[in-house]
């Protein structure tokens, strides 16, 4: 039995029929830029998340840069991040021209510590971006406090998030913008890469729809300088598509979720996802811990089951920021993280069977230890 991480054919198979109708209808028109789907799924998902703007972008990453850059982060401001996430978040930082600065994470959810925020704002601190990482939101009520008081821009990372919510407040109005990313492997997957912003905050949409298009606002005239980021209407045309399916899709995977919580609650040593009353996680990834993770990664391996490590490397320690100057040690818990952590198949189709098989590796790990 091959038991894969993510099975996207699957969830091809529940939708064919759809996506064949929009595709078609997409060749048909012959209009692949912008167009009704775009602006279509730009309002269902405004609607979706309670936003009053989304600005549909060419990818997740471009989605944290225009962010930052819209929100007038520039050369010589920080911006504090967590360094357990992937690393499109401090590397969107690094390339507005900003510096990024990195505050460790709680051990039980992953996300950065709002405890931790205050010791790192400095007067060139100019905003936050929490990463909802895995599915769960960051503690936003805490970290949009320490913003006000302090004058900061919240960005929230969301790329792994729409459709989880914090205390009823869905992912993507909490900051003054969120980014999302339609990577195939998010919940809301496209049939290649695609990013959104959502805000509530028109001079910030406005930014972000020149931003997108070269600064252009009437035709030829640029008042900035942008980029050519906009979103495919083949792109555009899937994710409408799959947005009606995204809140079912959830549910599959949060009971996905709670039958393996079932099985490792018996289970000494693995330790499953928290979820933090008040929040709704949507289980892009379902992360365990467990002792002698690589032992049983190879294990998972002759056994052609699939797992993956986010993240390996806490982006503190990645060589590409030693200019940073963080040594080994300065984030216990991310670093502990990356040493612990493992991802297991949770997406909506998973088969029961599959899933067993996942749990008897597990189990059988434990018992070689
Ligand atoms: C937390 C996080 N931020 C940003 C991104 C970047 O998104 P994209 O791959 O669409 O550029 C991703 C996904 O890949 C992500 O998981």
């Amino acid at each position: 039995m091959t038991v894969p991480l993510l099975d996207l054919q699957a969830q091809f198979e529940r939708i064919k029929d759809e996506i064949s109708a929009v595709v078609a209808e997409v060749f048909t028109s012959q209009r692949f830029i912008g167009g009704h789907h775009v602006e279509g799924l730009e309002q269902e998902v405004a609607t979706y998340a309670q936003a009053q703007h989304a600005i549909a972008l060419a990818s997740g990453t471009d989605a944290l840069l225009l962010a930052l850059r819209a929100a007038g982060v520039e050369p010589g401001d920080e911006v504090i991040t967590s360094p357990f996430t992937f690393f499109a978040t401090a590397g969107a930082i690094h390339n507005a021209g900003a510096r990024p600065v990195f505050v460790d994470i709680e051990p039980d959810t992953f996300n950065i510590d709002p405890n931790r925020i205050t010791d790192a704002i400095s007067e060139r601190t100019r905003a936050i971006i929490p990463v909802h990482l895995f599915g769960q939101c960051a503690d936003m009520e805490p970290i949009v406090e320490l913003a006000r008081q302090h004058g900061l821009v919240v960005l929230e990372d969301a790329a792994q998030a729409l459709g989880a919510r914090y205390h009823e407040q869905p992912v993507g109005a909490m900051g003054a913008m969120a980014a999302l990313s339609f990577f195939p492997s998010k919940n809301l997957g496209g049939a290649g890469e695609g990013g959104m912003v959502l805000t509530s905050d028109d001079a910030l949409a406005e930014g972000l729809r020149l931003l997108r298009n070269h600064g252009q606002g009437a035709q030829y005239v640029h008042s900035i300088v942008g980029t050519n980021s906009r979103l495919d209407a083949l792109q555009a045309a899937v994710l409408r598509v799959k947005l009606h399916h995204l809140d079912a899709w959830a549910e599959e995977r949060r009971s996905n979720a709670a039958r393996y919580n079932e099985q490792f609650a018996a289970m000494d040593g693995v330790v499953p996802p928290v979820v933090r009353p008040g929040h709704h996680h949507v289980y892009n990834q379902y992360t365990i811990r467990l002792p002698h993770r690589d032992a049983c990664l190879e294990l998972f391996r002759e056994r052609q089951i699939g797992a993956a490590i986010y993240y390996p490397i806490p982006l503190h320690l990645q060589e590409c920021f030693a200019y940073l100057g963080y040594e080994p040690g300065s984030m216990p818990e991310a670093e502990q993280a990356s040493r612990e952590v493992l991802s297991l198949p949770v997406y909506p189709e998973l088969p029961r069977a599959h899933q067993e098989h996942v749990v008897q590796a597990i189990a059988d790990h434990l018992a070689r230890l």
